[in-house]
């Protein structure tokens, strides 16, 4: 197993892409940290985890409040002695919009919880990462960061391309350290939140600008986090791998 006895916290893990990334690592062995701003949905991972023989700990917390993520860090250290990986994948956007239409309120909210959890996460672990001399970070961009995509919003666009900034700075500085820090940006992937965003004949239509003709599923993301998290990436550092069946080649 890829992961045995790993200390892995996993960020927006209450559904969608981080519950089924929490999942593919509790498969590979790994000991599971999930928080997520819905307390319920991520204690339910981390019982569903439990469920496999995993051990797994949820947490309500929210991935952009310096508080609340210090408090996960300090649990998972009491808990577990180390923070082997995180994966930054709290974020995504609940409603297109025009960007004349987008209020301030809204820009705040969609960096906040797609740009500064990475970096308030990322800051909590560092210490902890930086005493073992090892510790791999995976932040989750998105296809829009890469290259135009449709049907998406520009302050999300614009946080998921800092998220890509802040990877490469951050495996700049923490690489010396033995932390290697990588991002994924996953082209539209069928989660719940995606489907929700449009209508059927929207999807077909977003699938027809997709080389492979379909939306990814989000075990083909969680696959490339796995994969960066993992020591077969052991010199990957600074990347942002596509995972979008050719929607962006950037
Ligand atoms: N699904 C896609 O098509 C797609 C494409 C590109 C990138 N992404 C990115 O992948 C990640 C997961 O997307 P998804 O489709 O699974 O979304 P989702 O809505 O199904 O899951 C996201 C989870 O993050 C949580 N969350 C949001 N803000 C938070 C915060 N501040 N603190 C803690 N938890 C928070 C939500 O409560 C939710 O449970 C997001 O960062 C999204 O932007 C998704």
């Amino acid at each position: 197993m890829r992961f045995e006895g790993r200390v892995v916290i996993v960020t927006g893990a209450a559904r969608g892409i981080g519950a089924v990334t929490a999942e593919a690592f509790a498969r590979e062995g790994a000991r599971l940290a999930v928080l997520d701003l819905d307390g319920a949905g991520a204690d339910a991972t981390a019982k569903r985890l439990r469920e496999t023989g995993a051990e797994a700990v949820g947490f309500r917390a929210d991935a952009a409040a310096p508080g609340d993520v210090r408090g996960v860090v300090d649990a998972v250290v009491d808990r577990w002695q180390r923070v082997d990986v995180l994966v930054n994948n709290a974020g995504g956007f609940a409603t297109i919009r025009a960007t004349e239409d987008i209020t301030d309120a809204e820009w705040e909210s969609i960096l906040r919880s797609n740009l500064t959890s990475v970096f308030v996460a990322s800051r909590a672990v560092l210490p902890v990462m930086k005493r073992q001399r090892a510790g791999r970070i995976v932040n989750v961009s998105s296809v829009v960061a890469r290259g135009g995509a449709v049907r998406v919003t520009s302050h999300y666009a614009a946080a998921k391309a800092g998220v890509v900034g802040f990877t490469r700075h951050l495996a700049l500085e923490v690489g010396p350290d033995g932390i290697t820090v990588n991002a994924v940006a996953p082209g539209t992937t069928m989660t719940e939140r995606v489907k929700a965003l449009r209508t059927p004949e929207q999807t077909r239509e977003v699938a027809q600008t997709i080389p492979v003709r379909r939306l990814g599923e989000p075990m083909e993301i969680a696959e490339a986090i796995l994969f960066l998290a993992s020591d077969a990436a052991s010199f990957v550092n600074g990347a942002t791998l596509d995972v979008n069946g050719g929607q962006v080649m950037a």
